[in-house]
């Protein structure tokens, strides 16, 4: 069997935990492979909701196995808040997930540097979650780590060291901080950690593979967050894109089955960085209030736009998708009209292909398209799609080469429309 990836084709929240959670009772076994606890995926289902940052959004279908793969970076204290939390909703996780020995810990002073390189950029910030994610991949790449498997063997001393190389940082940054208040949290919560089974992960996917069980690949943040493809330097420290579920679980890319592509039928964005669609009026207040865009982790508003299919295609191509999934079409059930940005113009020449840098200059080219002015969230069925509904996928498959296969029309489990499910 093969690795089918699902991954945001936007900048984020594209609605991954929900259709990861759609997806799973298909799938023996669902992991993430990058990313952390800057990941916010929401399920909704049973009239409960359940914000997932660390642990894969396969967890509540029936006791399958999820697995934190190597490429991902954990917080104990945030991962511990999340499973305690869990459990005290009945799933208790200790069984069900496993976590690779090379995920690399968020270490307290991770955190402190992410805030203090913010600091130091001042306006030019990134606006990141400061959940330290930058901080604890740069140690990754400079071989100043700390992994999971650490913990089994020596971790004091090289823990000691790491932190070392972290004050002097933060001495020369000039940065006031705490970190003695943060650390006893965070060693009370590695020993909650070990009551996780800690595997060879990338052993014990390409055995699974061998025997015959399918993998879900669920990934975090979105490609334009993707720190070679995005909009850089307004990105995220991890490959976002189907080639970093390769890395982040030790699978060869010939491994990979189905690439499922995920966007929002319009665009947000949270964090600063360029953004092409994005609205400043009414429109733009209208699509958050209606799609109700405030972060799933730390509450920030999210900044909203029209769909970019220049970005979309760029995603598409990277990523080789062979499935697009929609989603929150509902929230542009009551638009007159909708909008379709299908090229840039930059210094007054029009393109479809994504530039080296979204700078101030790009102009979005719109094609508008008539709304379909329909109450669509009770719609169980393609064939009950309104006709306006149906232009603006066909128009959006065909601008787009690839297939919509399933479509969202709100946010629980039970809102999710599959098409053509005769072929
Ligand atoms: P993720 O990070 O990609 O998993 O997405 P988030 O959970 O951060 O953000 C998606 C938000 O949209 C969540 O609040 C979901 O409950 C919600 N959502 C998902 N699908 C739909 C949909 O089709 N319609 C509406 N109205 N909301 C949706
Ligand atoms: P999910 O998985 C949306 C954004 C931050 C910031 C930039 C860098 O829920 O889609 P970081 O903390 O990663 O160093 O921040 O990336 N960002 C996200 N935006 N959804 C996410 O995750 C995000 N994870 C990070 O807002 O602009
Ligand atoms: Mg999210």
């Amino acid at each position: 069997m093969k690795v089918d990836v699902l991954l945001g084709l936007q900048w984020g929240d594209e609605g991954k935990g929900k259709v990861v959670d759609v997806l799973t009772p298909g799938y023996d076994v669902v992991t993430r492979f990058q990313g952390g606890p800057n990941a916010g995926h929401t399920l909704e289902f049973g009239g409960q909701k359940y914000v997932l940052r660390s642990i894969p959004s396969g967890i509540f279908q029936g006791g399958k196995m999820n697995i934190i793969g190597n490429g991902v970076v954990l917080d104990p204290i945030l991962f511990r808040q999340e499973a305690e939390a869990l459990a005290e909703s009945g799933h208790d996780l200790t069984k069900q997930l496993c976590i690779s020995k090379k995920a690399h810990l968020i270490m307290p002073t991770h955190r402190i540097l992410d805030a203090a390189y913010e600091a130091a950029k001042g306006d030019a910030k990134v606006g990141t979650t400061g959940k330290g994610i930058g901080p604890t991949y740069t140690d990754k790449i400079s071989r100043n780590g700390l992994r999971v498997g650490d913990l089994l063997f020596g971790f004091d001393e090289k823990y000691a060291i790491a932190k070392g190389k972290h004050e002097v940082i933060l001495q020369g940054l000039n940065y006031k901080y705490d970190v003695a208040a943060l650390e006893k949290e965070w060693f009370d919560a590695l020993e909650y950690l070990k009551k996780f089974k800690f595997i060879d992960s990338e052993h014990v996917i390409n055995n699974l593979l061998k025997e015959g069980k399918s993998v879900l690949a669920e990934g975090a943040q979105g490609t334009m967050l993707d720190v070679d493809f995005g909009s850089y330097p307004f990105v995220t420290s991890s490959n976002t894109i189907c080639a970093g579920a390769c890395s982040g679980l030790g699978i060869a890319p010939r491994n990979i089955g189905e690439v499922y592509g995920i966007f929002k039928a319009y665009c947000t964005r949270v964090g600063a960085g360029p953004f092409p669609t994005e609205l400043f009026d009414e429109t733009g207040d209208k699509l958050g209030r209606l799609g109700h865009e405030f972060g799933a982790v730390t509450g920030r508003k999210r900044r909203c736009g029209w769909i970019d299919l220049v970005a979309l295609r760029y995603a598409i191509m990277i990523n080789g998708v062979t499935n697009l999934i929609m989603m929150k079409s509902d929230v542009l059930d009551s638009f007159e009209t909708i909008k379709v940005c299908v090229a840039y113009k930059i210094n007054g020449q029009e393109t479809e292909e994504f530039p080296f840098d979204i700078c101030e200059e790009v102009e979005p080219v719109y094609a508008e398209l008539p709304g379909w002015r329909t109450d669509m969230t009770q719609m169980i069925s393609e064939d009950e799609f309104p006709e306006e509904f149906n232009a603006y996928i066909n128009f959006l498959e065909e601008e787009l080469g690839v297939p919509i296969k399933i479509v969202s029309v709100g946010p629980d489990r039970e809102q999710t429309i599959i098409r053509n499910e005769e072929e």
